[in-house]
């Protein structure tokens, strides 16, 4: 595929998919309207909508065309807003710049941030719940496929997931003693690789793979996730902040100890290469789909500069 055909296709997906995450959007009106604006304050400052792009491709890939994943789509991004309003609060890396503007309880205080998070996660599952609405109720075996769907995005955001990995990420900045290379792992694994992983997982359930199939996707999506968040960890050191639209410096003010501090950078750039690869070359391809695009957005990610 060549670059432009990629560049313009990506464009074209993030456009359809910000269509979608829109159209599930609270309206800001009532008594709660403040928490209102603040969770769309969240969502609508952008990002690059990653995950519900790994979650529709899988889908796509694994022959889903169905709508039952819209809500899905718009779900997955809720929660990984809400986990970036609550990762900015004072109290856990104290940042206030985040895609492009003011972090949420910058612009509407920290009581405010909190509640936006909630709110977020909440409406997260609220929405999902709309998949029962969008399918057919004639085929149980889509009803089966979404509550399994709901399942995973449930554990993967929860204790043992995301909120698991943030746990551990704030206890090792407190600790006086250097983290352990298996401790640095979980953390990856968990805060920021549960989130891909069950975004990819997600697309496969719903478009109704095989067993070995959603083993291999998550295998590639574990693999994404780490190589992710390591990336996120050299970025923080050599990027540029009006590029990335958050501030840089952000580890180091706050002493966590990242995949930079443990292993340097050029260690720690090669480790993003080398799961990329793996992610594509031992898993993607084995999965027996056409897989340009994912492939192709995987091997962008080692070299992206936001
Ligand atoms: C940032 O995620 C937090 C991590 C888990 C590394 P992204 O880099 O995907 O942030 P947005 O969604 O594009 O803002
Ligand atoms: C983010 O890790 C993980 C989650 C928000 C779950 P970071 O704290 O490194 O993310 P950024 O750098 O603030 O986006
Ligand atoms: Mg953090
Ligand atoms: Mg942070
Ligand atoms: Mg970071």
């Amino acid at each position: 595929m060549e670059t432009q055909t990629f560049d313009a296709l990506l464009q074209n997906k993030t456009q359809e998919i910000e269509k979608i995450i829109r159209s599930y959007l609270p309206a800001e009106e009532g008594r709660q309207k403040t928490v209102l604006q603040a969770m769309n304050y969240s969502v609508l400052a952008g990002g690059k909508r990653l995950r519900p792009m790994l979650m529709l491709e899988t889908y796509r890939m694994c022959g889903g065309r169905g709508r039952e994943i819209e809500p899905f789509l718009a779900a997955i991004e809720m929660i990984h807003t809400y986990s970036l309003v609550h990762d900015d609060l004072p109290a856990m890396d104290n940042d206030e710049y985040r895609r492009g503007r003011e972090t949420t309880w910058k612009v509407y205080g920290e009581t405010m941030g909190i509640l936006a998070g909630d709110g977020l996660l909440n409406y997260a599952f609220e929405t999902a719940l709309r998949a029962f609405e969008i399918a057919d109720g004639t085929d149980p075996g889509m009803l089966l496929r979404i509550a399994g769907a709901l399942s995973v995005l449930a554990q993967k955001a929860g204790v043992h997931g995301m909120i698991g990995g943030q746990t551990a990420d704030i206890e090792a900045e407190a600790g006086e003693i250097p983290v352990t290379a298996e401790q640095l792992r979980f953390i990856h694994e968990h805060k920021t690789g549960a989130l891909i992983v069950a975004s990819m997982k997600i697309g496969a359930v719903l478009a109704g793979a095989s067993e070995e199939q959603i083993r291999l996707l998550e295998r590639c999506a574990e693999d994404i996730g780490m190589a992710f968040q390591i990336q996120d960890d050299i970025l923080d050191v050599i990027g540029d902040s009006s590029e990335l639209g958050k501030t840089v410096g952000s580890d180091e003010q706050n002493h966590k100890q990242t995949y930079v501090t443990l292993y340097g950078l050029e260690e720690a750039k090669r480790t993003v290469e080398e799961l990329s690869q793996e992610a594509v070359e031992q898993y993607l391809k084995n999965v027996g789909c056409d897989h340009e695009f994912l492939e192709r957005l995987i091997l962008t990610l080692i070299d992206r500069r936001k």
